[in-house]
């Protein structure tokens, strides 16, 4: 092995073009691929930045030659050459340095590797767990770099944009309290306490709330987070926050800041110009139109409500229903009848069982506009022409109806319809779709808690106007919190916060938290709130989901350098593991005997 000695790097790998020809240069970095053309070695070398061939030919050096015969992928070289143009025929044009070779005049070889356990090309498809394992290697292959630079662009244009607006960057502590974000905590467990725990954040709210009581106006963090639940490809347990607040401001006033940013971040990662102020929906017309509060709202097929058209219709399975006080709703592919087999309706059948719903009821219309359907003979004629009717079907559209409560019905029509966006290619992967859902109702009826629970977080304020049902219908009561939505997945969410103790306490009251509760779990920020709080509210972006819908990416896992595995499991530090009995004990989570 070699040392670079006095050598330099004079470019990176992506830098040389037909202008460089005749330059002297030295590069560092990776063998990518080593080719042997009968005397003459070709190496691709590799950075950061992309690839430049590098040869060595015995006719020109000899020596050189002898020596890259020994070279083998993944060794790491610094190579001393001219800029030549590659021969007649040679030039690679899908290579930016496709024009030019370096003629290798000295080779040092810095370092040697045993052959990767997988190839770093972008071709060949490696398990996850063996990327996550040689996470080091996997990083190194360009789709993976490449993600990493548009994150670092990403959080750059975001201080940026925060600080040309006048926003504070304030560091909030990771040993904390529970944190009320509705998950569940990682907890730590305190050495000098005996039997006393920190929590991780969920998130900075509580601080930032504190912040603008101490008068900070404005506050932002890019900012972990870490949260117990279950893992899908969009979450993670250990998450970043763009995390904002500010002080004497109203909703109007977060979405023009957070569209600014939106804005700046689009330019700066994929160059792309989004037009404000962004669409905004309420969450009744989300959950009306799309049967959720987070809408793609990038292709049709739209819930049709035809609860008042069935409501005596002949079919039990809809009467019945809609007299329980359920919905029967109901997705038109648009001239799919054709496309969509029996098999493929029976996996949709399927599919939707898995979010609750009993059954899939599906109408083909044919040419003359007559029925063909399992459930054809259960309707009069003027009930199939009141609903075909309502869903504006033609001749080789498909129906496909549930009914069941509004939950199961709008869980499995939106599930429903995400796939057939899919199946039937209506989604367009290079729109970006944003838009604001407002108007969130701010409690919601726990089933099993037999309570109210807050939709947001406890300290979201009520929209004043329905402030009088806060103890008679609390069910009704709109909360001043909003979610930014983009191709169907949540980026985003805040809210307005309450910033007075006696419209605190009712709202603790409708949440079934009673004084004493309240005092237990949240006393500090209680108290900082009687002692001269601002009107203030803010809002966090994902920036792990923000990045993989701007990388293209299936996963989030994609976009962080260090990830978890859908088991919370790091394959690569072996996290987590046990410890030392020695450990436990002085944790106190052990006796010490
Ligand atoms: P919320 O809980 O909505 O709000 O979180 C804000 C945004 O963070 C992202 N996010 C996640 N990303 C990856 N993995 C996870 N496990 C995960 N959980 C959430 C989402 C989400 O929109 N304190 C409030 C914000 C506020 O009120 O200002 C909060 O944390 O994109
Ligand atoms: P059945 O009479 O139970 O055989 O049902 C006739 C058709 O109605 C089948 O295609 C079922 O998938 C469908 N179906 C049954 N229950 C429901 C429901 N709750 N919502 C929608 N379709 C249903």
């Amino acid at each position: 092995m070699e040392s670079m000695g006095e050598m330099k790097r004079s470019h990176y790998c992506n830098d040389l073009r037909a202008a460089n020809v005749d330059e002297e240069v030295i590069l560092m970095g990776w063998v990518l691929r080593r080719r042997d053309h009968g005397g003459v070695i070709f190496v691709d070398l590799r950075d950061l930045h992309g690839l430049t061939q590098v040869v060595f030919n015995p006719e020109h050096s000899a020596a050189v030659h002898a020596k890259a015969h020994d070279l083998r992928s993944e060794w790491v070289l610094a190579v001393r050459g001219r800029v030549c143009l590659r021969p007649e025929g040679m030039t690679n044009d899908k290579l930016a340095t496709g024009a030019i070779e370096v003629m290798v005049d000295e080779l040092r070889i810095l370092n040697t590797s045993p052959t990767p356990p997988f190839p770093l090309d972008e071709e060949t498809e490696v398990s996850e767990n063996l990327r996550l394992k040689y996470r080091y290697l996997d990083l190194r292959r360009p789709g993976m770099i490449n993600n990493l630079i548009m994150r670092h662009k990403a959080a750059h244009a975001v201080r940026n944009y925060l600080n040309d607006n006048n926003f504070l960057e304030v560091e909030t502590p990771v040993l904390t309290r529970s944190t009320p974000e509705g998950a569940r905590d990682y907890l730590v467990s305190s050495r000098v306490n005996p039997g006393k725990f920190y929590a991780l954040p969920q998130s900075p709210q509580l601080f930032k709330q504190l912040l603008m009581v101490s008068g900070v106006d404005r506050y932002y963090q890019v900012v972990k987070c870490f949260r117990d639940e279950d893992l899908r490809a969009d979450r993670q347990p250990e998450f970043t926050q763009i995390d904002m607040e500010l002080s004497f401001v109203d909703e109007e006033d977060i979405y023009t800041i957070a569209e600014g940013l939106m804005r700046m971040l689009f330019k700066a990662t994929i160059g792309q110009e989004i037009s404000t102020p962004l669409r905004r929906m309420t969450y009744a017309e989300a959950m009306e139109r799309f049967g959720t509060d987070k809408p793609d709202t990038r292709f049709g097929l739209e819930l049709v409500n035809l609860t008042e058209t069935v409501r005596d219709c002949g079919f039990k399975v809809f009467a019945s229903v809609v007299k329980k006080g359920g919905l029967v709703k109901s997705i038109n592919a648009r001239g799919c009848a054709a496309t969509l087999s029996r098999k493929n309706i029976d996996n949709l059948t399927e599919y939707v069982a898995q979010f609750g719903a009993r059954g899939l009821a599906w109408v083909k219309i044919k040419e003359d506009g007559s029925w063909q359907s399992p459930i054809a003979k259960f309707f009069t004629a003027d009930e199939m022409a009141a609903m075909a009717t309502d869903l504006q079907a033609a001749p080789g559209d498909i129906l496909f109806f549930v009914a069941d409560s509004p939950s199961v019905v709008h869980h499995a029509l939106s599930e429903l319809r995400l796939k057939l966006g899919r199946m039937l290619n209506l989604i367009d992967d290079k729109v970006f779709d944003l838009l604001w859902v407002t108007d969130f109702p701010l409690l919601e009826y726990n089933d099993d808690e037999k309570r109210y629970t807050a939709v947001h977080h406890p300290f979201t304020a009520p929209n004043e106007e329905d402030l009088e049902f806060l103890e008679s219908e609390p069910g009704r009561v709109r909360s001043r919190a909003y979610d930014i939505v983009l191709n169907g997945t949540e980026i985003g969410g805040g809210s307005i916060r309450i910033h007075q103790q006696e419209i605190q306490n009712r709202a603790f009251t409708a949440l079934g938290i009673t004084p004493e509760e309240a005092a237990d779990k949240f006393n500090f920020l209680l108290r900082a709130l009687e002692m001269g709080a601002p009107p203030h509210g803010g809002i966090a972006f994902g920036l792990d989901r923000l990045m993989m819908i701007l990388t293209g990416s299936e996963s989030i896992r994609d976009v962080i350098a260090f990830p978890k595995t859908q088991k919370a499991t790091c394959p690569l530090t072996e996290a987590p593991s046990t410890v030392a009995r020695k450990q436990l004990t002085e944790l106190h989570l052990q006796p010490d005997w």
